[in-house]
C-alpha cells in the first residue's frame, strides 16, 4: 500500500528500509522512540543499526548511552553484524556512553549532554535502556516525571531519539505504562514461539502524526543487522 501524499511531508527515516516501510517512510520531525521487547528480541542491535545508518547513509552522527554493555562488549557484537564501530569511534562520527541512570540524568540536567552535542554535532541518540531508571530511589510515581525529563532534555538538542524497554510481551495483561503514552512512536518486538520454532516479530504500535502498518512483520538477524522479510508490503 502507498501512503496517501500528505502522509509523507516532512520524514526522517531510521535508515531501515523495511522499518522505515512501516513507518510510511520514516518518523515525522521531533518524534521520540520507544523500542520495547523481551530479552534477545533485538533491542540494542536495533539501536546499534539506527546509529549505523545515521552515520552511513546520512553522516548523522550518533550517541549510544548504555547502562548494560561496557565499549569492549558493543565492538565485539557491532564487528559480528560488520560493523566498525571502534573506527566510528575513533572518527568521531559515533559516541559511546557507558553509565548509570544517575549519573546520565545529573549530567543531562547540568548541559552535559548539550555539551557533547555541540561538540560532535550529534543528531541521534539512542538509550539502552530505560528499565534502569526503575533502580532509582525514586521511581514508581515518579516515572512519568522522570522520563519526561528525560524527552525533554534530549529534545532540547533537536535529536532524533530512540529508548529502548524491557518488556515481557507473554504477559498479555502487562499495565500500560507511562513511557507509553508519552513516546511518540512506538515500536515492539517478539520472538515467539511458531510450531517448534521461534520467529522475531516487529510491529508499530503508535506513530504520532501518522498513519503506520498495522501489520506484524517477521525479520531476522543476520550481517548487516535486521532485515525485514515481508519489505513488499511493510507499509501496509
Ligand atoms: N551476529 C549475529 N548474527 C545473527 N544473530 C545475532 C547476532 N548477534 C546477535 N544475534 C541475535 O540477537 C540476539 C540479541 O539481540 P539484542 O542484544 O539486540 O537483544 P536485546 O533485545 O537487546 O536483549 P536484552 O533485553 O537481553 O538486552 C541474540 O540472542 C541473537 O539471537
Ligand atoms: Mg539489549
Amino acid at each position: 500500500m502507498t501512503p496517501p501524499a500528505n502522509d509523507l511531508a516532512a520524514r526522517q527515516p531510521l535508515g531501515l528500509d523495511g522499518l522505515d516501510a512501516m513507518l510510511h517512510g520514516g518518523l515525522p520531525e521531533g518524534n521520540s522512540v520507544l523500542l520495547q521487547g523481551g530479552p534477545g528480541t533485538g533491542k540494542t542491535i536495533l539501536g546499534m543499526q539506527f546509529l549505523r545508518e545515521g552515520i552511513a547513509r546520512y553522516g548523522a552522527p550518533g550517541l549510544l548511552v548504555t547502562f548494560e554493555e561496557p565499549p569492549h562488549r558493543l565492538y565485539r557484537d557491532a564487528r559480528a553484524l560488520g560493523w566498525d564501530f571502534e573506527g566510528l569511534v575513533r572518527d568521531r562520527l559515533l559516541l559511546i556512553v557507558y553509565t548509570s541512570p544517575s549519573v546520565f540524568l545529573k549530567e543531562l540536567e547540568t548541559d552535559g549532554y548539550g555539551r557533547l552535542c555541540r561538540e560532535y554535532g550529534l543528531q541521534r541518540v539512542v538509550v539502552d535502556s530505560l528499565t534502569h531508571f526503575e533502580s532509582l530511589p525514586d521511581h514508581g510515581d515518579a516515572d512519568r516525571v522522570l522520563f519526561q525529563r528525560v524527552l525533554n532534555a534530549l529534545r532540547r538538542e533537536h535529536l532524533m531519539i530512540l529508548m529502548t524497554r524491557e518488556l515481557d510481551t507473554r504477559e498479555p495483561l502487562a499495565p500500560v505504562t507511562p513511557e507509553e503514552y508519552l513516546a511518540d512512536t512506538i515500536i515492539q518486538m517478539h520472538y515467539g514461539l511458531v510450531g517448534e520454532r521461534r520467529a522475531r516479530l516487529i510491529e508499530v504500535l503508535k506513530h504520532r502524526g501518522s498513519a503506520h502498518s498495522s501489520v506484524q512483520h517477521r525479520f531476522v538477524i543476520a550481517e548487516g543487522g535486521l532485515q525485514i522479510l515481508t519489505a513488499g508490503e511493510a507499509g501496509s
